[in-house]
């Protein structure tokens, strides 16, 4: 901070000593005098413009992600924000910006140099007619295009109304259907089979519905502590979505000799994480950085398979603070 008071403050004084004195002598000019060029500054004025509104569209079309093609559409608007920028800038040099090319041996630093080039540099701006109109025109597309290229970090995670994604369908008593609507009966789950349960009367589409459902014997079960009583008759119930970036978890392995093979695993597909219904879900293998979240079950008088309360954490991919969340329902 210190630093930078230190230059805004050599910036200030350099500025206060490029005041003239009235009346004082103007040196004679370093750089030629170059014909003013409103056309182009209209131009330049122009394309800035156009890269500001590129930029305004990408964090529009980044905002309504509904938009059909939107990874496209993001790719267009950036290309074009940083084109019109870059087509402003070549237009700047080749017809406002004074150049000339001087060859000069090098030599010993002469006092006085450093004057001599902040002369340069102001009169090679000598062409410049709008002055405000361009630096206002530049500050806007900058602005836009920082703003553009900063809007993408929240997709980091949420930052504000997490409830939504800690709310979950599943409560104590709710019974467990199939994708009819049919309630699934306890005697209905084989082992080394896997199946797909929702809640009776919600809305299966929600991320926290989906359940997997496995059957393991009793003596293969060992969930973490707190969880004692989670399996009903030996069938555990896993949230579906993988907690690495949400695909369904499609897949069961099962040992086909006990001995030698792996222990049972839930597989997602997508990048093949794979956890362990045995042990409560935990990643055994994969980019998962989480267990699946666990569903306590009960059985009810008629056999059927019922929720005895919700998920052990929240559902789906994990984000910043997700393991310090509980769910609700
Ligand atoms: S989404 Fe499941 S492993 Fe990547």
């Amino acid at each position: 901070m210190r630093r930078l008071w230190r230059w805004i403050l050599v910036a200030f004084v350099w500025r206060a000593a490029r005041e003239e004195e009235p009346g004082e002598e103007r040196p004679p000019r370093i750089v030629p005098d170059g014909a003013p060029s409103p056309r182009a500054e209209l131009v330049v004025v122009a394309l800035l413009g156009l890269a500001a509104l590129s930029a305004v569209a990408f964090i529009a079309v980044y905002a309504f992600d509904r938009i059909p093609d939107q990874t496209q559409y993001l790719g267009i608007a950036l290309g074009c924000a940083f084109g019109f920028l870059a087509a402003a800038l070549i237009v700047a040099a080749h017809h406002l910006v004074v150049t000339e090319e001087l060859e000069e041996e090098y030599g010993r630093p002469h006092p006085g140099e450093a004057d001599r080039v902040a002369r340069v540099v102001t009169e090679s701006g000598g062409r410049l007619r709008r002055r405000r109109l361009l630096a206002g025109a530049a500050g806007v597309a900058t602005t836009a295009i920082g703003l553009a290229a900063i809007v993408p970090a929240a997709s980091l995670g949420p930052i504000y109304n997490l409830g939504r994604f800690t709310r979950t369908p599943w409560r104590r008593g709710r019974r467990l259907v199939d994708q009819n609507g049919r309630p699934i009966r306890a005697a209905e789950i084989h082992p080394a089979e896997l199946f797909t349960a929702y809640p009776e009367h919600a809305d299966p589409e929600q991320l926290g519905a989906p359940v997997v459902l496995v059957k393991l014997e009793p003596d293969q079960l060992h969930l973490p502590p707190g969880r004692k009583g989670w399996a009903a008759d030996g069938i555990v119930a896993y949230s579906k979505i993988c907690t690495h970036a949400g695909c369904a978890i499609g897949l069961y392995r099962t040992p086909l000799f006990p001995p030698v093979d792996k222990p049972p695993g839930l597989v997602c597909p997508c990048h093949y994480s794979t956890f362990d219904p045995e042990t409560g879900g935990t990643v055994v293998y994969g980019p998962a950085g989480r267990a699946l979240p666990q569903l306590p079950l009960t059985i009810d008088g008629s056999g059927n398979l019922r929720a005895a309360g919700n998920f052990s954490g929240p559902v789906g991919p994990s984000w910043w603070g997700v393991r310090n969340r509980r769910v609700s329902s």
